[in-house]
């Protein structure tokens, strides 16, 4: 078990001593890694210069060129020239558009203190643009930053790896550094950063822009004044959201954007990887270590509409309270959740919010994932600062409480450069919501779904380990020892996994007997037997009385039964199909029709609807959501008083709704009122 959380502290460990070398090499690397573009004293370089452009006076600057007091021209001016010289020009970090100087003294406007500034650095400014920053605030000493460029090779992916060996089986993943901007030995109040946006559609995904950011960003960490430090960055597009997070935000004008980070932040923020291309965890972090503010941290998750998720959100929080975790639940639901489903929701721990559904506007109408978006919610949770987001169908193994030390996003990989967002660490902040709100008609999703849309806006994420949100998923290409490694991490006991991720069919969708995936051909790459019964141990341990709220609708027996039959006619070597069910739930009843043979008899034919069948869900569990108002602010007790209190609750919908039997062949014609107030005391099945 503690294996392979060594292996993550190692990798912490060795990550911090990595950061420790890195910044003891610093003033090495400044002058060793000299790529004919730095302020540097080479006899050569001066030499050649003096040669070439010798008629310009202010290149008459003695060698001691990096040296504060004498920065600003002269190293501009070396870089200038060795462009020419070099032909180094980079078209990555180019930005060819024409700034905009009335908004700029629009957002200066804004800023408190402007007159006091002393110096300002510029970064990634051509020559005439820096003589106009000059003119521009006359009064303050200007410092042209220079950046060495990262190496051509280096792409997107290269800092976000689909695939790193996090286990550190073959090696120890580790990240490219960047070049960092030297420090000035001058105070500046203000960096001025002139970012590309490149048309293509990839801005986002461009590694000139992240470096720029990342470089000005360190250039104002490194701070050790105590006066504050001003970011403004010059670009069409919005600079990294949860790095100039919008709370940081001061004014913005159009292409301008002026930020006053809190510089604790950022520094912890620099200090994670670049990219995904190694695991960010939380700074000397150790399970059970983290303390935070457990008032303003929560577990969170969302039903998009979807009852049948029920179940699966409070198996969740049954889990995270089996792992030890005592911070707060909240669930989004929309008003399509009934107030019995509310109430057994809160009876398992969730705080219920009812939001408002958000719609794709690029969704097709009715398509599963049309109200996708509904998850931007998450940001206007703002009575906390830290969320762990989770999927309804998942399980927490073990404590992942420490993860509310990472900062937003920190997820586990999904494809490509991509995040998964099942799992993530999220901040929520009204303007952040309002940023993803903005881009909804504009920024195209991959998938339609809020997981494409989000590392859109968020490409700058941190990678924890896959153990964190471990797919219940056999890739085609697994061979049997990979695969028996994954059944083996599906049931350790203690877990060796963190977070379980269900994915195919839900195990409360299937019968307890076996993993009805094996059943679908398509979807038999999610089945588990071992990942179903650990699922369904978590079931077990629930309240009794929240048991009833998995139970099967009669279309879900039926459906069950076809793909049971699916699997007998295609001989499906795995043989599940052979097992007989003696799950009590094949014979508990929620719906109005309860015959699902009969059901089958029809099945397949387009003609008949849901909606014959559907049945007003059962009363509520517990007094306080009986009003049917909006329950934002009803928590339920968990004390044994409570539990009384809902457990005759129970007995009302347990004998009359629950536990109408199961009649194999016979249609039932009568509707459940009728039934209930004929067979008051038919509980039979709970024996
Ligand atoms: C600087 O950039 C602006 C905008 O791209 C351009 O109009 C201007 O000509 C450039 N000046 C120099 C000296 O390159
Ligand atoms: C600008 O730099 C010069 C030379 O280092 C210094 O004398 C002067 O005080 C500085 N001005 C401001 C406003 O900081
Ligand atoms: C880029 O090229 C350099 C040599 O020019 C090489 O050392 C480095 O590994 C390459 N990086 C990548 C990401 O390919
Ligand atoms: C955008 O990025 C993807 C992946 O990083 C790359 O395959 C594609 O070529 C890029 N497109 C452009 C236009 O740069
Ligand atoms: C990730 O996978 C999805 C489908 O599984 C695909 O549509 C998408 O293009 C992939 N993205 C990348 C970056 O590979
Ligand atoms: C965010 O917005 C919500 C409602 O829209 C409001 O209740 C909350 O106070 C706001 N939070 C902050 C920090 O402004
Ligand atoms: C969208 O929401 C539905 C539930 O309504 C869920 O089944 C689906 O997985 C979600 N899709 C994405 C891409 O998040
Ligand atoms: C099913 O498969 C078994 C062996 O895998 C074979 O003996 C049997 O004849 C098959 N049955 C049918 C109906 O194809
Ligand atoms: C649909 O069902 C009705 C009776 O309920 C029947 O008259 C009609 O022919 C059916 N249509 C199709 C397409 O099966
Ligand atoms: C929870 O129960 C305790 C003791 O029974 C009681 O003092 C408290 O007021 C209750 N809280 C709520 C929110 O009902
Ligand atoms: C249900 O049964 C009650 C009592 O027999 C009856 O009044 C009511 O109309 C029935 N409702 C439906 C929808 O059949």
């Amino acid at each position: 078990m503690e294996a392979r959380h060594r292996s993550i502290e190692e990798v912490h460990k060795r990550r911090l001593q990595r950061i420790k070398v890195k910044d003891v090499e610093k003033p090495f690397n400044i002058s060793i890694q000299d790529k004919g573009t730095k302020c540097k004293s080479h006899p050569l370089k001066l030499v050649l210069l003096i040669i070439i452009v010798g008629t310009f006076a202010t290149l008459l600057y003695p060698p001691t060129v990096c040296y504060p007091d004498h920065i600003s021209d002269a190293v501009y001016q070396s870089h200038f020239v060795n462009r020419l010289i070099w032909g180094d020009s980079d078209p990555r970090y180019i930005s060819p558009f024409d700034i905009n100087w009335e908004e700029i003294s629009k957002v200066m406007e804004k800023m408190s203190g402007m007159s006091e500034i002393q110096g300002v650095g510029l970064l990634n400014f051509n020559k005439s643009e820096i003589n106009y920053w000059k003119e521009f605030i006359p009064f303050a000493n200007h410092t042209v930053l220079y950046l060495d460029h990262v190496e051509r090779n280096m792409t997107w992916d290269t800092l976000y790896p689909e695939w790193i060996d996090e286990e550190q089986e073959d090696e120890v993943p580790s990240c490219p550094s960047l070049p960092k901007l030297e420090v000035p030995r001058r105070r500046l109040d203000l960096i001025a950063v002139k970012l590309p946006c490149r048309n293509e559609g990839n801005w986002s995904r461009d590694v000139a822009r992240l470096h720029l950011q990342l470089a000005a960003g360190g250039l104002a960490a490194s701070a050790k004044g105590n006066y504050p430090i001003h970011l403004l960055f010059v670009t069409k597009c919005f600079p990294i959201p949860n790095l100039f997070t919008c709370k940081a935000m001061v004014a913005r004008e159009d292409s301008i954007w002026l930020y006053k980070p809190n510089l604790n932040l950022l520094r912890e923020k620099l200090q994670l990887p670049v990219g995904s291309c190694e695991l960010a965890l939380p700074l000397g972090a150790k399970e059970g270590d983290y303390l935070g503010n457990i008032q303003r941290e929560a577990y969170a998750t969302i039903l998009h509409s979807a009852h049948v998720y029920v179940c699966g959100a409070i198996a969740a929080a049954q889990s995270i309270r089996m792992a030890g975790s005592k911070r707060d639940l909240v669930i989004l639901v929309d008003d399509s959740i009934s107030n019995y489903h509310r109430s057994g929701l809160e009876a398992a721990g969730w705080k219920i919010r009812t939001i408002q559904r958000i719609r794709n506007p690029k969704a097709e109408k009715d398509a599963y994932n049309e109200w996708n978006y509904s998850k931007f919610r998450l940001w206007q949770l703002t009575d906390y600062d830290k969320i762990i987001f989770i999927d309804a169908d998942m399980l927490i193994l073990r404590n992942i409480d420490f993860l509310f030390g990472m900062p937003e996003i920190s997820a586990t990989g999904n494809n490509g450069s991509l995040f998964n967002s099942g799992v993530m660490v999220i901040e929520p902040s009204n303007f952040t919501f309002q940023l993803l709100m903005d881009h909804i008609n504009e920024i195209e999703s991959y998938n339609g779904g809020d997981q494409g849309y989000l590392n859109e806006i968020f490409t700058w994420w941190h990678r924890i380990p896959k153990h964190m949100n471990f797919l219940k998923h056999f890739w085609v290409g697994d061979d049997e020892a990979v695969k028996q490694k994954k059944i083996h991490l599906f049931g350790a006991e203690p877990p060796i996994l963190y977070v379980l991720h269900y994915l195919g069919y839900k195990p409360w969708l299937c019968f307890r007997d076996y993993d009805c995936n094996w059943n679908v051909d398509i979807l038999q790459e999610f089945a588990s037997d071992v990942a179903h019964n650990r699922w369904w141990k978590v079931h077990d341990a629930m309240p009794e009385q929240l048991q009833p709220l998995c139970l099967l609708r009669t279309k879900q027996k039926a459906q069950l039964e076809w793909d049971r039959r699916q699997a007998e006619e295609g001989n499906y070597t795995d043989g599940h199909w052979r097992i007989k069910i003696k799950d009590r739930r094949l014979k508990k009843c929620i719906d109005k029709l309860c015959s699902w043979k009969s059901m089958l008899r029809h099945w397949g034919e387009t003609n008949w609807t849901d909606d014959a069948f559907l049945t007003p869900p059962p009363p509520s569990i517990t007094k306080a959501s009986l009003s049917g108002e909006i329950l934002t602010a009803t928590t339920v007790n968990n004390t044994e008083d409570n539990k009384i209190l809902y457990e005759d609750r129970f007995e009302f919908f347990n004998l009359c709704y629950i536990a109408m039997p199961f009649y194999t062949d016979l249609e039932i014609s009568s509707n459940i009122t009728t039934f209930c107030s004929m067979n008051p005391r038919r509980a039979w099945w709970r024996t």
